[in-house]
């Protein structure tokens, strides 16, 4: 296992950490909302969904389990989906009125993100871009904790339940970015598939192939080991490049999908898929909040932060939007081509396990063939084709690359070096794919 990362040498790292939060995983958890908020000592807990997990059967039992348990609360419900820094602040703004002691998610990653920041700005109050990622914001460290937080992710998804990230669209400036800092890690993942039960088919779609593209990005990603020493142990960033406990996750988070992905979206009823798929979205989550994401999650956030023209089947239809996982994975297979002789025996190793023969193949096939596969099951789950498909053509690219190149966080976890050039040539080859 070791072997992909020695020798190791004194000016590169030879140390990786894992900050791991609770989680708790199996149908029916939902019920033991109550009880885990009072271990983490709530009396008043705000409550953060969007207009549709509000409703859901197990948000339901999830808020039936706090009054059982005596834990008072309040809902919030007006969460933007895909939120924004002006839908950060409005949240944070529910928060201070209240006199909460706790928090409580229930929702995809909007939710749970937004969560994380209501909660930043209501202990730790500063100018919004204080906190942001730079170099669009200040990155300056979150000053103390928290109030706790459980999380219950209702998409199998992004993860964000054991993430120290916060994602967000600065509207100003039409791009996506983030607050990163492990105090945002949820105290508890309280992770059940029944909220999945109903997702809508472009959804599971949309939300499995975020959860494909972080496993695979992580395994894919420049070793630890390569990557320059760090001088400060207090200052380790949370995504460090692959290393041995990321690749354990990310392997297999790879092989659900590419076993079950296809049934979640094409026979909603199925259940072994549904908690298979959300299995697949923890594992996933757990590996990128240590080893990051790279290329195509980069390229992602001009995807969704220059979208024009789309209304997708399964998300409110009152603005044209991306879904997160659509803006990543139309842009795959391009990265994935690029990067595959870095690492020819990875990329040969995630196309096997997504189902691909691999048989007799030779190394400069490696990138080829996951692209393949990848695209084959973008087709069988009805997700667009390519750039196009969301309404984009040529004559963006240049524009999407250089907001793609702004991602520096993610783009130095790439295998290959990458400049503007070259991203504006993989939005090209991703224009359309079939
Ligand atoms: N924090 C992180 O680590 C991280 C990682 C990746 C992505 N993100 C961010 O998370 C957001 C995307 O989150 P997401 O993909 O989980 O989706 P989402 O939260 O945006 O939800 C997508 C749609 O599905 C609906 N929905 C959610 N759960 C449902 C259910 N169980 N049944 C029916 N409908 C349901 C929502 O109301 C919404 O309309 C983006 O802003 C993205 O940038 C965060
Ligand atoms: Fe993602």
């Amino acid at each position: 296992m070791f072997d992909s990362y020695l020798p190791f040498d004194e000016n590169h790292e030879c140390v990786f950490q894992v900050d791991p939060r609770p989680i708790k995983f199996g149908p029916g958890a939902a019920a033991e909302l109550g009880s885990d908020a009072r271990t983490l000592g709530m009396r008043r807990a705000a409550v953060f969904t969007d207009a549709r997990t509000r409703d859901l059967p197990a948000t339901e039992r999830a808020l039936a389990s706090l009054t059982d348990s005596g834990v008072d609360y309040a809902v919030f419900d007006e969460t933007r989906v895909e939120p924004t820094d002006k839908s950060f602040l409005a949240a944070a703004a529910f928060m201070n009125r209240q006199g909460f002691d706790g928090i409580v998610s229930i929702g995809g990653g909007s939710v749970i993100d937004t969560a994380k920041a209501a909660n930043l700005f209501c202990c730790h109050p500063a100018d919004f871009l204080h906190y942001v990622n730079p170099p669009i914001g200040a990155g300056r460290p979150v000053p103390g904790p928290l109030l706790p937080h459980i999380a219950c992710p209702t998409t199998a998804g992004t993860g964000s339940e054991s993430t120290a990230v916060a994602v967000f669209d600065l509207s100003e400036q039409h791009l996506k970015t983030g607050i990163s800092s492990k105090r945002l890690k949820p105290d508890l993942g309280l992770i059940d598939p029944e909220f999945t039960y109903d997702l809508p088919p472009l959804v599971t779609a949309s939300t499995g192939f975020d959860v494909l593209t972080h496993a695979i990005e992580s395994y894919t990603a420049v070793p630890y080991s390569r990557r320059e020493r760090c001088a400060d142990p207090a200052a380790r960033p949370p995504y460090q490049g692959a290393n041995p406990h990321s690749d354990a996750g990310s392997m297999e988070a790879i092989r659900l999908g590419g076993r079950y992905l296809l049934r979640a979206v094409n026979e909603p009823g199925d259940t072994e898929a549904r908690i298979a798929v959300m299995y697949a979205a923890t594992l996933a989550g757990i590996s990128f909040g240590n080893a990051g994401v790279h290329i195509p999650h980069a390229m992602s956030y001009s995807v969704a932060g220059k979208i024009r023209d789309y209304f997708p089947e399964g998300w409110p239809d009152d603005h044209s939007m991306c879904p997160h996982g659509l803006s990543v994975i139309v842009n795959a297979p391009a990265a994935f081509r690029l990067t595959g002789p870095s690492g020819p025996g990875r990329h040969l190793a995630v196309a096997e396990a997504l189902g691909a023969d691999v048989s007799g193949a030779g190394e400069e096939e490696a990138g080829e063939l996951l692209a393949g596969r990848l695209i084959e099951m973008m087709r069988a789950c009805g997700v667009p084709n390519g750039l196009a498909g969301l309404n984009y053509d040529e004559s963006d690219a240049a524009d999407l690359a250089e907001g793609a190149f702004k991602q520096q966080r993610l783009l130095k976890l790439s295998p290959v070096a990458v400049d503007v050039t070259t991203l504006e040539s993989l939005y090209r080859d991703a224009m359309r794919y079939w």
